[in-house]
């Protein structure tokens, strides 16, 4: 089949899997132990109906909205994801270049192959950059100040990942990075990257970061990287009315709700079924966005009624771009616009603040 015949995003999934090896496959597609949240993250954008409303003038629509002041042609954006060297050579590279071009925000992940600068190096387009706190601060410090240096429009400090959760296919995998690829943002930390190009008896990436990550973090870090930063900070990994209200309080520009696309906690609920929880507890005092298991335009339309300010999107990217680099992470980003283009017509909506609670219904408000 020719690539011309992909006409959803879910395509890319059976595509990647053909050009990757198992280990590096099973390290994008899988998640945590039962991988329950994995599936859960899917089906439960399955459970929301859309309430369409008819004979709207829909002739002009416009996709467009701002995130954190930026204006961007769609509340469509681009997940921070590690390792994109393993999908395809040019990497993160790749990814800016058609996040850019697509005209929306990506996110760059700690775990990146390709320097902050590298990445940056592309001019155009808006990029936010995903940290993990590692136990040495200075060095965390310095990496957080490089990236403001660089363009970088705010950090996304990912909250939920004390320690790595167990992904099954990796240890069994004994997943480890080759020799020409490095945590590139991290080179230096914990006396160099090798443990993750050196074969142990179970994930190198769990080594690595279980012996690197701080997982002494709370709330009062906030405190600490907004001391160091003049960047707006989102917190990524947010599922509960109790957090989001932490969130607010530590004075954070945003909140993403999210379980780390089921890598981290099994079990943990789907990010869209507690999206209204934090909604509510935030109040509206910061945007909060969501990710986790968006795969069609219909589900970026479910979430933006249940008060998303936008999504963000994670392995659909990374297949696009194992299966055709630049063009591939385009083509998906095209594809989930023109589905929310479509959606947001046929719902009657025309531009983005159209888009309301009760053009949606969840489970519990089902006709029986
Ligand atoms: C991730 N995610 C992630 N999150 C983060 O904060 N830092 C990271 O380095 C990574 N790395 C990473 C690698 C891979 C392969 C995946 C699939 C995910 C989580 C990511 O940002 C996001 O939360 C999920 O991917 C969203 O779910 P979907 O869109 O993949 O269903």
């Amino acid at each position: 089949m020719s690539l011309a015949e992909v006409v959803n995003v879910n395509e890319y999934e059976a595509r990647a899997k053909q050009k990757l090896s198992k280990m590096f496959f099973d390290y994008f597609s899988t998640g945590a132990e039962d991988q329950w949240t994995l599936q859960e993250n899917i089906r439960a954008f399955g459970r929301i109906r859309i309430r369409p409303r008819v004979l709207v003038d829909v002739s002009d629509v416009d996709l467009s909205t701002k995130v954190l002041g930026y204006k961007v042609s769609m509340p469509i954006m681009v997940a921070p994801t590690g390792h994109q060297k393993l999908a395809h050579a040019e990497g993160e590279l790749a990814t800016a270049r058609a996040a850019a071009a697509e005209d929306t925000v990506m996110v760059l992940s700690s775990s990146a192959n390709t320097s902050l600068e590298d990445v940056a190096s592309i001019g155009s387009g808006i990029r936010f950059f995903q940290l993990y706190i590692f136990k040495d601060r200075e060095y965390v410090a310095e990496v957080v100040r490089r990236a403001e240096r660089a363009g970088y429009k705010a950090i996304v400090l990912t909250g939920d990942v004390p320690r790595l959760g167990n992904r099954e296919n990796d240890i069994k995998n004994r997943f480890t990075l080759p020799a020409h690829l490095t945590v590139a943002n991290f080179v230096g930390i914990g006396g160099g990257t090798s443990i993750l190009t050196s074969k142990t008896n179970e994930s190198s990436l769990a080594a690595f970061a279980n012996a690197q990550f701080d997982s002494s973090l709370t709330w009062k870090d906030i405190a600490w990287l907004k001391g160091i930063t003049s960047l707006p900070i989102l917190i990524k990994g947010i599922l509960t009315g109790e957090d989001a209200v932490l969130a607010v309080r530590s004075g954070v520009a945003g909140i993403m709700v999210s379980n780390h696309g089921a890598r981290q906690l099994d079990f943990a609920p789907a990010s869209v079924s507690v999206l209204e929880e934090v909604v509510q507890a935030v109040q509206g005092r910061v945007p909060v966005f969501l990710d986790g298991g968006v795969r069609r335009g219909s589900d970026v339309l479910k979430a933006l009624a249940l008060g998303a300010a936008g999504v963000f999107v994670g392995r659909p990217v990374v297949y696009g771009l194992a299966v055709d680099g630049e063009a591939g992470v385009r083509k998906v980003l095209k594809i989930l616009r023109d589905e929310f283009q479509v959606s947001m017509m046929l719902a009657g909506c025309r531009r983005i603040q159209d888009i309301t609670r009760s053009h949606v219904l969840t489970e519990s408000e089902l006709p029986c």
